[in-house]
């Protein structure tokens, strides 16, 4: 079975073909990401109308594109899968209409994807991961931990109450001056600080839920840089380590409690998986080992291309639901917010 697969929630353009064998294996054909990143860089974020305006501007070319690298024609293809949310909501219509134009031009079944189910199911892509496992999702507007128990039955077992992981480092470049997106930035600085300078909280840690609260260290982070500014390099650097520290220290205790919490409901998960760009990051990767390892699981880790936001995870999810028979019809609206747990609803009544 052969999806296309288009994803504009955010900041990169992004269209895919992939492969879903009979067996259940993927196979990706094409994977061609656009990333704006240098058109948002001035503004030290993601600019929603700028982003929309450019994914009008980039994506045609970039179906085109996947489609030649994937040496097939629209003919050959089983499925149209578009990500319909949640995302910026601009940006969600110049995909999924995109999406629904070629379905409905070539005859071909429509699938809507939820973006965040999309990073969930790719590590059956990349390494055939079996249910149930355990998902970290931490991306520039994510930060939840997940039981994927199978397409469409999803459990959320926390996530953040205020910023992602990902935002909460771009917000710590910003304040330092380091430059957006401000994740790598802040890693490379933190190698050559000292993490145990500055005494910065670890927000939620020892709580029974497996939520996450980001917006207090943040706080705290801005106090002690105002304490010792102006800044020297070492300054920042130190500040980097011990705000990457904090992060990790944190990551660390609602991941084992969101395991817990997973053992308790459905037994021992077959993996620990990381999504986002987030998981990029060398400190927080080994945290995930650790705790994967005190567990006796194993941590699936997709490559870094696979792990940010492409097509190939929404051609990837739209050929898991259409294997299944679920399919949309032309009429499915974007959506800004979708929660996974509309997904699972939606589904436990079609299927
Ligand atoms: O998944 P992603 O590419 O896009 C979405 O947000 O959907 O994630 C981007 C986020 C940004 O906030 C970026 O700063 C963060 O991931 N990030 C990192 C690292 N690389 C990217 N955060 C910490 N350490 C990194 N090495
Ligand atoms: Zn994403």
């Amino acid at each position: 079975m052969l999806v296309l697969g288009i994803e504009t929630t955010c900041d990169e353009t992004a269209a895919a073909v992939v492969e879903r064998g009979a067996d259940g294996q993927g196979r990706i054909l094409s994977n061609v990401v656009l990333s704006q990143v240098s058109e948002h860089a001035e503004f030290g974020g993601v600019v929603p109308e700028i982003a929309a305006r450019a994914h009008v501007e980039a994506l045609d070319h970039i179906v085109a594109t996947a489609m030649a690298e994937a040496k097939v024609s629209f003919a050959d293809l089983d499925g149209i899968a578009g990500a319909a949310g949640p995302g910026l909501i601009g940006g969600v219509i110049v995909g999924l209409t995109t999406a629904k134009a070629i379905a409905l031009t070539h005859g071909k079944p429509l699938i809507a994807v939820n973006h965040l189910e999309a990073h969930a199911l790719t590590a059956r892509l990349t390494d055939g991961a079996a249910f149930p496992y355990c998902l970290f999702l931490a991306s520039g507007g994510h930060t939840q931990i997940l039981g994927v128990c199978g397409v469409g039955d999803y459990v959320r077992f926390g996530g953040t109450v205020d910023d992602a992981i990902g935002e909460a480092f771009d917000k710590t470049a910003k304040l330092l001056g380091l430059g957006y997106p401000g994740g790598p930035l802040v890693e490379k600085e933190a190698a050559n600080g000292d993490p145990e300078r500055f005494a910065l909280p670890r927000p939620m840690s020892g709580r029974h839920d497996a939520n996450f609260s980001l917006s207090g260290l943040k706080t705290a982070l801005r106090i002690e840089a105002g304490k010792v500014a102006p800044l020297s390099d070492q300054d920042v650097a130190d500040l980097c380590a011990s705000f990457q520290q904090a992060v990790v220290d944190v990551v660390g205790d609602r991941l084992r409690t969101g395991l817990r919490m997973f053992r308790e409901r459905f037994g021992a998960p077959t993996a620990l998986v990381c999504a986002g760009g987030v998981a990029a990051n060398q400190a927080i990767r080994k945290i995930l080992h650790r705790v994967a390892f005190e567990i006796g699981i194993s941590l699936i880790a997709p490559p870094p291309a696979l792990c940010t936001d492409n097509g190939a995870m929404i051609a990837w999810a739209g050929a898991e639901r259409l294997a299944l028979g679920l399919i949309d019809t032309l009429d499915v609206a974007p959506r800004a917010r979708w929660p996974l747990s509309d997904v699972t609803k939606v589904i436990a009544e079609r299927v």
